[in-house]
C-alpha cells in the first residue's frame, strides 16, 4: 500500500485542509469519549508548528443535508482548543463565503474548525461542486479520518483528487496497524469475531477464513453455529434461518485450513438481567427456558491456552453480553490474557469496532494492546477486505 504522508510535504505557509473524524459521542451536551480528538492532536500540532494554516473539517452525526443546531461542531472546536492548548477558530459554514473569509484571515500556525460538512447534502452525494468548494479552501489535503474512510463523500474522497493529498499521522498509524494484523501478519493469526448476528458479519467471516489460521466465534453468533451443528440452544438468541449458511461457512473454512473454534461451555440464565441466577452448561445443551449470555470458564481457559501459540490477533466483538454483569467475565479474562501476551512481546493484537473498544476499556486493558482502532464501520469494512474509498483516494500511483 503506497500513500504519501506528512514526511513527504513542506507545509509552511500552506493552507492545509485536514479531514478529521470529530464524530464523537455526546450525551446531554457532554463529550463522552475524547479518544478521537486526542488521537488527532499529533497531526494538528505538527502542521501548526510547521507554520501551516490548519483548516479542520469533519462530519458530526447524521443531519442529512440540513442545518441541525444540536449537531454543530462548535462545542467540539472548543474541546480541541482545550486539549491542544491552542487557540482554535470556528467558521459557521464549511464552504462558501463564510469559510473562504475565515480561511483568508488565517496566519501561519493558526487552527480553524469548519462547521459540520453534512449540513450540505453535497457532502454525502460526493457532489463534484462540493469537492471543488473544499479544494478552493486549501493548497494541500490531509486525510486523518480512517474511521470515516469507508464513506465516499466530498470531504473524504472527492477533494482528495483535486489537491495533493496525504495521510495524516492517525491515518498512517491505523493503516500500519491494520497491515500488521491482516496485510502481512506474523503467523499463526487468530481472529475473534463475536456479536449478536451472523447476518451482519457474513462478508467479514467470508474474508477472514481465507486470511486467518484460527477463527474464534463468540457472542450470540456462536449460538447460530452451535444450533446449526445440532446443539440445543434453549431460548438463546440465534438466527434459525442461517443454519445452512453457518454450515457453509464452516465447510469453506475447513477447505481453506482455517480452524473455527466455537464455545464448549456457556453461562446460561433464565432471564437477561444483572446478576441473575446462572448455570454453567455444555455448549451442546442449553436447557429449555434458559439462554446463553456468555461463554463459560472452560472455553475461556481453552482460548487463553490457544493464545499462547498465536502471533497475531484481530479482535472484533465481546464474547458475551458484557454490558450486563457478570456476563463480561469471559471478555475480561481473555482481554487480560491478550494484554499480558502483548506486553510480553509475544503477540501483535489489534482490536476495533464500537463494542469491542468499550469492552476493552471496561476491562481496563485498552492501552495495553498493540493497537485499538478508533474506527467502527470502517474497521469492519476493512476486516471484510473491502477497499475504503477514502484510503484508495490517497494512494499514489
Ligand atoms: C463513525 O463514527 O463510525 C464514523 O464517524 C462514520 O460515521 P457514519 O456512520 O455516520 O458515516
Amino acid at each position: 500500500m503506497t500513500f504519501r504522508t506528512l514526511d513527504d510535504v513542506k507545509v509552511a505557509g500552506q493552507r492545509v485542509l485536514v479531514r478529521a473524524d470529530l464524530n464523537v459521542p455526546v450525551h446531554d451536551g457532554k463529550i463522552g469519549d475524547l479518544t478521537r480528538l486526542e488521537r488527532l492532536m499529533p497531526t494538528i500540532i505538527e502542521l501548526a508548528d510547521q507554520g501551516a494554516k490548519v483548516i479542520i473539517c469533519s462530519h458530526f452525526d447524521r443531519p442529512k443535508g440540513k442545518i441541525v443546531p444540536s449537531m454543530s461542531l462548535r462545542p467540539i472546536a472548543a474541546a480541541i482548543a482545550e486539549i491542544s492548548g491552542r487557540h482554535v477558530g470556528f467558521a459557521e459554514d464549511c464552504i462558501g463565503e463564510v469559510a473562504k473569509d475565515a480561511v483568508a484571515a488565517l496566519q501561519n500556525g493558526d487552527i480553524l474548525v469548519l462547521e459540520n460538512t453534512r449540513f450540505h447534502a453535497g457532502e454525502e452525494t460526493n457532489d463534484p461542486h462540493m469537492a471543488q468548494e473544499f479544494a478552493a479552501l486549501c493548497d494541500i489535503y490531509v486525510n486523518d479520518a480512517f474511521s470515516a474512510a469507508h464513506r465516499a463523500h466530498a470531504s473524504t474522497e472527492g477533494v482528495a483528487h483535486l489537491r495533493p493529498s496525504y495521510a495524516g499521522r492517525l491515518m498512517q498509524a491505523e493503516l500500519a496497524a491494520l497491515d500488521a494484523a491482516l496485510g502481512s501478519p506474523a503467523r499463526p493469526v487468530m481472529a475473534i469475531v463475536a456479536g449478536s448476528k451472523v447476518s451482519t458479519k457474513l462478508d467479514l467471516l467470508g474474508n477472514l477464513i481465507g486470511k486467518v489460521d484460527v477463527l474464534v466465534i463468540g457472542g450470540a453468533m456462536a449460538n447460530t453455529f452451535l444450533a446449526a451443528n445440532g446443539a440445543d440452544v434453549g431460548k438463546s438468541l440465534q438466527e434459525a434461518d442461517l443454519h445452512q449458511t453457518a454450515r457453509d461457512i464452516s465447510a469453506a473454512a475447513a477447505a481453506r485450513h482455517c480452524e473455527i473454534l466455537l464455545p464448549v461451555d456457556l453461562i446460561a440464565s433464565a432471564v437477561f438481567a444483572a446478576h441473575p441466577p446462572t448455570e454453567i452448561v455444555a455448549a451442546t445443551n442449553v436447557p429449555a427456558g434458559m439462554m446463553a449470555l456468555d461463554v463459560g470458564p472452560a472455553t475461556t481457559a481453552a482460548l487463553i491456552e490457544r493464545l499462547g501459540k498465536i502471533k497475531t490477533l484481530v479482535w472484533n466483538g465481546p464474547l458475551g453480553a458484557f454490558e450486563t454483569k457478570p456476563f463480561d467475565t469471559a471478555t475480561n479474562g481473555l482481554a487480560a490474557a491478550v494484554a499480558a501476551a502483548t506486553q510480553a512481546g509475544q503477540l501483535v493484537s489489534v482490536a476495533g469496532g464500537g463494542d469491542t473498544v468499550s469492552a476493552l476499556r471496561a476491562a481496563g486493558v485498552a492501552g495495553q494492546l498493540t493497537y485499538v482502532s478508533s474506527a467502527g464501520g470502517a474497521f469492519l469494512e476493512w476486516m471484510e477486505g473491502k477497499t475504503l474509498p477514502g484510503v484508495a483516494a490517497l494512494q499514489s500511483a
